[in-house]
């Protein structure tokens, strides 16, 4: 028995003068969940938030609600709610005229739509302040003006587009758990754009990973950190170092066995590979920093390097390791080794935290 997606976003394609900026785009999602487009400058995010507004008519795809068919559809026929990048509010009109914009067409009477806009005042955390001039508020309070503004004509589902981004650090994060709290008092299914991989772990239910127009792979935080499909992935949601293997065999759980210079073998987990990964094959090893021990350069199965740095980051410290092949990095709770020091690494117990990718992954990107 197959349902409806509640949102779904089918094969969505837009170009711009020749150059695809949105490429065969799909995502499902499910009603009151938050998915976070992530991914950096230029690849997409914006584009594919104003397919779905609306605002850009997609070159080939379909947008549909509860399976029905809104790709033609007005913006304002839409019922969908959304937040600017820049959040474009009126300076010269006051908080009040702000939010009541978003509801202009929607045929309310002047009292309804003073309800109305008092009501998303309060939800967003501004009571009362409908008077008040847009510029005497800081940032923040504006950011939740525009939010106000999406709210008011009570749209089904909410598109977010870099909404934090011109807040500062301190504030940004305060306003990213607000942000989560209320959208899930509210249970509006959100589409929230950003390129930082933080907020989009404290916000989302699901990560949609977006490079060069296309979705790499999209799940929960975990999964993308843990098993990331690409290399892209594995870059982009942390720390990874690099170093040159091969196959040496497959596990019977289909992590693969890598031999390392010095002869080392460590095992690694094994992202799908078009084609697959044979015996012999050149990978590049990925190791999350925390995965990978510094220790004696005689121990067992240990990758010797020598450090070529040293960083002291707070709660932990984090060397760059040079070895045969690449560098690695890693982190250690405590100072355990000088710049210079010839060291060796240890693989962890279990695969978590190295990934084999192909050696030519990054040259036969999709
Ligand atoms: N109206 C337009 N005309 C021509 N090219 C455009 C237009 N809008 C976007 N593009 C191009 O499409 C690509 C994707 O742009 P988009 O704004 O969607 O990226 P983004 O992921 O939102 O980036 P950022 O993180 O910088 O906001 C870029 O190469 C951009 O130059
Ligand atoms: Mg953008």
């Amino acid at each position: 028995m197959s349902e409806d997606p509640f949102l779904h976003l089918d094969r969505l394609t837009r170009t711009f003068s020749g150059s695809l900026a949105v490429r065969e785009l799909t995502l499902e999602i499910a009603e009151h969940e938050i998915v976070t487009l992530l991914g950096p400058s230029g690849c997409g995010k914006t584009t594919t938030l104003r397919l779905v507004a609306g605002f850009e008519t997609p070159d080939a795809g379909h947008i549909r609600l509860r399976g029905r068919d809104l790709t033609r559809t007005a913006p304002q026929r839409r019922g969908f709610g959304m937040v600017f990048q820049h959040y474009a509010l009126f300076p010269h009109l006051d908080v009040g005229s702000n939010v009541a914009f978003g509801l202009e067409r929607s045929g309310l009477d002047r009292d309804a739509v003073e309800v109305r806009v008092a009501g998303a005042l309060d939800l967003v955390g501004l009571p009362g302040t409908q008077r008040r001039s847009v510029g005497s508020l800081s940032g923040g309070q504006q950011q939740r003006v525009a939010l106000a503004r999406a709210l008011a004509p009570e749209p089904e589902v909410l598109l977010l587009d870099e909404p934090l981004s011109n807040l500062d650090a301190a504030l940004r994060e305060r306003t990213r758990r607000e942000l989560r709290t209320l959208v899930k008092e509210i249970g509006i299914t959100s589409i929230y754009v950003t390129h930082d991989q933080e907020e989009a772990f404290a916000l989302s239910d699901r990560i949609a990973v977006m490079r060069e127009g296309h979705l790499d792979q999209v799940g929960l935080a975990e999964e993308l950190y843990r098993r990331p499909a690409t290399e892209f992935v594995a870059t982009f949601l942390g720390r990874v170092g690099v170093v040159a293997a091969t196959v040496e065999r497959f596990s019977p759980n289909g992590d693969v066995v890598c031999r390392l210079p010095g002869d080392a073998t460590w095992t690694a987990t094994a992202p799908a590979a078009e084609p697959p990964l044979e015996p012999g094959a050149a990978i590049r090893l990925m190791a999350r920093p925390e995965a990978v021990e510094i220790c004696g350069p005689d121990e067992a199965e240990a990758v010797r390097g020598v450090v070529d740095d040293r960083r002291f980051a707070g709660s932990v410290y984090v060397y760059t390791i040079e070895v045969e092949g690449g560098r690695l990095e890693v982190q250690a709770t405590g100072d355990v080794a000088r710049v210079g020091a010839a060291v060796g690494l240890r693989p962890p117990s279990a695969p978590d935290g190295l990934f084999a990718f192909p050696a030519r992954s990054s040259e036969a990107a999709r």
